[in-house]
């Protein structure tokens, strides 16, 4: 397809299943390429009889949505913010934690792809800030839509390149090597619950001290889906936890009941 027709036909496609073009503008090869094999699985001839098709088949809207799925993570994404949170917002959520009488930190990570940011979570937990707070555990909630991922998730193996970014010291302690896959230690696995969900129309039932929901609703999602998903993050959230979003992302226009966490754009704390 070439690169002025999938524009178009991404302006024409996301707005109708609630999402925004500025967000796939770096993605829209990848997503385009997909949508062209399907055409051809489909027999048909270009972009503009899959919009006619797509007009007529209304359950083809579910295989589409599908298809604009992106799923790149990595361990420790977004270093910078990631060390604030250790340093700065576990420090703080934990010793409110503990005044309160709460034995665990519960995080959930949105859209968590193979794992690798709730991982991250419980790495950082236990190699920074758990010494200092004996008498809390972490508990992690990953969700995502998609099963593939969740499955990936679950064996909790990957390869170099997707946690070169974590200190090599935390390699070497909390991975096993297997020829060139990594696989992460079970007492560490096993502090994360993995859960198929749609955003866009469940959640958890628990209460989080701190959620990760990066590069899904806030790059991806058109303004008032975002705003629904933030309300719903919100109500998800302690009162003055902490809400992190992707490093290029921001809140959506008209946000409100989150305050900026001192130091980091992308920190949020529940007011
Ligand atoms: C780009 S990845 C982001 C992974 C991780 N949060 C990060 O920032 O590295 C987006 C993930 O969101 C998932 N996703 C897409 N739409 C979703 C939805 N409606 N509900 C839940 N997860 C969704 C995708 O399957 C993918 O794994």
């Amino acid at each position: 397809m070439e690169d002025d027709v999938c524009v178009r036909f991404l302006q024409w496609l996301l707005p109708r299943l609630r999402m925004r073009y500025p967000g796939f503008r770096k993605v829209r090869k990848q997503v385009c390429k997909r949508i062209q094999r399907h055409i051809k699985q489909l027999k048909l001839t270009d972009a503009k009889e899959y919009q006619h098709y797509l007009q007529t088949h209304p359950d083809e809207w579910l295989i589409v949505d599908k298809l604009c799925r992106v799923t790149i993570s990595r361990f420790y994404r977004d270093k910078v913010v990631l060390e604030h949170i250790s340093k700065e917002v576990l420090p703080v959520l934990a010793q409110a934690a503990v005044t309160s009488g709460e034995t665990i930190i519960r995080g959930w990570s949105a859209g968590c792809a193979a794992g690798e940011e709730a991982y991250s979570l419980v790495l950082m937990w236990d190699r920074l800030v758990s010494n200092y707070f004996p008498e809390l555990d972490i508990q992690v909630i990953a969700t995502d839509i998609d099963p593939v991922m969740l499955g990936h998730a679950i064996s909790a193996c990957y390869t170099y390149s997707s946690i070169k970014a974590l200190p090599e010291e935390w390699i070497d302690i909390a991975f096993s090597q297997q020829e060139d896959v990594f696989c992460l230690d079970s007492r560490l696995r096993n502090k994360v619950t993995f859960n198929e969900q749609d955003i866009r129309q469940s959640l958890p039932t628990n209460v989080f001290h701190i959620i990760f929901c990066r590069n899904l609703a806030f790059t991806y999602f058109d303004n008032s889906l975002q705003l629904e998903v933030l309300e719903n993050i919100r109500d998800c959230l302690v009162d003055g936890g902490a809400l992190i979003i992707g490093g290029h992302e921001s809140l959506p226009g008209g946000y409100s009941g989150f305050c900026q966490w001192p130091g980091q754009r992308a920190i949020f704390q529940k007011l």
